[in-house]
């Protein structure tokens, strides 16, 4: 399971509440470097098939070497996952039994400095997971307005200082374009008092990655779309590692789990809704201790996991 491109978290977790049909058909959304996929390969019988896609392309190179050896079960596609539909459509499926993301970056595009993602290494100013897209954090940097860049900075890393920072980025980049990650920590940290700058940072990152990446629009979509291909009995299970992917998450599955819409006040229900969802998880499951400490990564992990009625 120590891939070195990425370590995989709460792998049992995932395997035990996703799969009820050892022989069924189960996606996984985001393939990255191949361990859950794996292990979800590994707990189905040999009737039983994976479809797995990731959005880039040195994911899909890797685990499609990892994963040769279940030729037969596993079909790899390079794809977004808010186009699931499609993709189920063109393998001729019209319903699986499991759905499987685990969100966010792997080890692999953090840890390489030409991808742009950490803000501890020196790169360009990328941060695109599909690397045919046009626009990378470059474009987000040096051409958003102010205004764009301090709600990014707000609503995507819920940064307190976003103000700061953005008006600090809109009168650096008129000297000449910020083109590298430390050009940008060099003008973010001077402007972060005391401690917490590290954490400041990472937040900013996190928030350029997201509005680049289009991420939480695509885990909308992708939830949407799920819940189209999703068999009765059928499970979804998702790994969030921040607090707007796991409340996107969790509104979703109360959303469609029938939950009361009525104004409060009325004496009784007269939305009467019918979900198409039960929450199987009523608390988020989080790595133990044991795994916080071995995989350091897995610390913000949150598992959601919901059966369709
Ligand atoms: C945390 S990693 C997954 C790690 C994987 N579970 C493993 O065991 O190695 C997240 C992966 O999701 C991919 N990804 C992110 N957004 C995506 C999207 N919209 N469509 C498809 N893949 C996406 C990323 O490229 C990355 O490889």
């Amino acid at each position: 399971m120590n891939s070195p491109f990425h370590r995989p978290v709460l792998v049992n977790k995932v395997i035990e509440l996703l799969i009820t049909d050892k022989s069924g058909i189960y996606v996984d959304c985001t393939l990255g470097g191949g361990g859950h996929c794996r292990a979800i390969l590994e707990s189905l019988s040999p009737e039983g098939k994976v479809i797995a896609m990731d959005i880039d392309q040195e994911a899909i190179q890797y685990s499609s070497r990892l994963l040769k050896e279940y030729r037969g079960r596993i079909t790899i596609r390079r794809e977004n996952f808010r186009h699931i539909g499609e993709l189920l459509h063109q393998e001729g499926i019209s319903k699986v039994q499991g759905i499987f993301l685990d969100l966010g970056v792997s080890s692999h595009q953090l840890e390489t400095p030409s991808r742009g993602f950490s803000y501890k290494s020196e790169g360009p100013l990328d941060m695109r997971m599909d690397r045919e897209q046009e626009k990378r954090a470059f474009q987000v940097v040096n051409f958003y307005e102010e205004e764009k860049l301090k709600w990014i900075f707000q609503h995507y890393g819920e940064e307190r200082f976003s103000g700061r920072i953005a008006r600090a980025i809109v009168k650096e980049r008129e000297k000449g374009p910020i083109d590298s990650t430390q050009k940008l920590v060099q003008i973010i940290l001077p402007l972060i008092p005391g401690p917490g700058a590290n954490k400041t940072l990472s937040r900013i990152f996190q928030a350029i990655r997201i509005e680049v990446n289009r991420e939480l629009e695509n885990l909308r979509a992708c939830l949407e779309a799920s819940m189209d291909v999703l068999d009765k009995g059928g499970r979804i299970a998702v790994i969030a590692y921040h607090s707007l992917e796991d409340r996107i998450v969790k509104s979703f599955f109360k959303d469609r789990s029938g939950r009361c819409v009525c104004p409060p006040g009325l004496p009784k229900c007269v939305c009467r809704r019918e979900g198409d969802l039960k929450i199987l998880t009523k608390k988020p499951v989080t790595p133990d201790e044991d795994e916080r400490r071995t995989n350091p990564r897995s610390r913000s992990a949150k598992l959601r996991v919901a059966e369709k009625l």
